[in-house]
């Protein structure tokens, strides 16, 4: 392990150094606490990360921003355009479904100012689970609330029950299903007539975590964040990810950044991982070496069933962070992912730091 963190650290170090001289990372990144101190008292410009899922939602939180929005209500309006687009099979509405095909959401949000959060987790039939994560926030003395009753809770408030199942995904769980086991019932299509079992492979129909998480500071130096997903796909009906966790999928200091992640949420509840990378900035690391650190621990920590051969992990887990003074950095297990920022300037996507080049 040692040694591929010495090879490791010198990909991350790459990266921040190709994004700052294509003027996408602040100098302060590799420069340390206090050159991001004189930035800070030079002035700031708003900033905004997300998933690779989120340009949309980037784009429209700093234009909430702009308008002189609250941080959390920023971000809650960046991923709700998400959390309504059918075509996004992460998150609310289309989102994949349980084994039973029936889609269950969590999320949480963090506001700064206040140190205050809220979460709902397994909720059914509400698109929207960051709004009814905010009024969690807003209008209770709770900080989570689940199944059932995260739905009574949001129907109090006057959420509208739908069927967030579309054709989309009602198509991808059933083909999952036909695809478990030849031993079953379930016919894939062209077996009824004669035509072969076909691929009766689960590995063809891989698990997914897909997830946004959208952060933000303000000019400020106000800051919030958000996570909401579907979570993973065609898991037990009441299993609940890291999204709505606070210190898991989620966490803001207003004092320090924010942090939150998309991928494999059981591995980041292990190891409370945003609550880590905050407090590694806390202690003076960049963004970008706050996602590595707590990177590495997830990797040491991992048991050996997900472990590939080489002792990699076969799973992927990755990470948003933006400090108090707008540096921000993303960061996966493994290569080839992209995330979302607007820099005050401009909607775009850049490429993640990495542990390992895809294999
Ligand atoms: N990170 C999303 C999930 O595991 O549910």
């Amino acid at each position: 392990m040692a040694a591929e963190s010495n090879v490791n650290r010198r990909t991350f170090i790459q990266v921040s150094t190709a994004a700052v001289a294509g003027g996408l990372v602040s100098q302060d990144v590799l420069a340390g606490p206090a050159a991001a101190s004189e930035r800070a008292s030079a002035g700031r410009r708003p900033v905004v990360i997300s998933s690779a899922n989120g340009l949309a939602a980037v784009a429209e939180a700093m234009r909430q921003l702009n308008s002189g929005a609250d941080p959390l209500d920023a971000v809650i309006e960046g991923v709700v355009k998400v959390e309504d687009d059918p075509n996004d099979t992460s998150v609310g509405l289309g989102g994949l479904p349980n084994e039973d095909g029936v889609v269950e959401l969590d999320a949480s949000c963090m506001h700064g100012p206040t140190h205050k959060a809220g979460g709902v987790a397994a909720l059914r039939n509400i698109r929207n689970p960051s709004k009814v994560a905010r009024l969690v926030m807003q209008r209770t003395d709770h900080v989570l609330i689940v199944g059932e009753g995260a739905l009574r809770f949001a129907k109090a408030h006057g959420f509208m029950e739908e069927n967030l199942l579309t054709d989309a995904s009602r198509e991808i769980w059933l083909r999952w299903k036909e695809s478990l086991s030849k031993d079953d019932d379930w016919l894939e299509p062209g077996e009824w007539n004669g035509g072969g079992k076909g691929a009766a492979n689960p590995a063809a129909i891989p698990f997914t975590y897909g997830t946004i998480n959208c952060c933000a500071v303000d000019a400020k130096g106000d800051i919030a964040g958000v996570t909401t997903t579907s979570g993973l796909s065609y898991k037990i009906p009441g299993r609940v990810g890291d999204s709505p966790i606070i210190g898991a999928g989620l966490y803001v200091d207003n004092k320090v950044g924010a942090a939150g992640s998309t991928g494999r949420g059981e591995a980041n509840l292990q190891n409370c991982s945003s609550f880590q990378i905050v407090d590694e900035m806390r202690r003076g690391n960049s963004p970008e070496e706050a996602c590595r650190i707590v990177l590495e621990r997830i990797v040491e920590h991992t048991e050996s069933r997900l472990r590939k051969k080489n002792g990699r992990p076969d799973y992927d887990l990755k990470f948003y962070a933006v400090s108090k003074t707008g540096e921000y950095a993303a960061a996966s297990l493994w290569s080839g992912a992209k995330f979302a920022v607007h820099d005050g300037a401009q909607a775009k996507l850049e490429d993640m730091h990495y542990l390992y080049k895809a294999e």
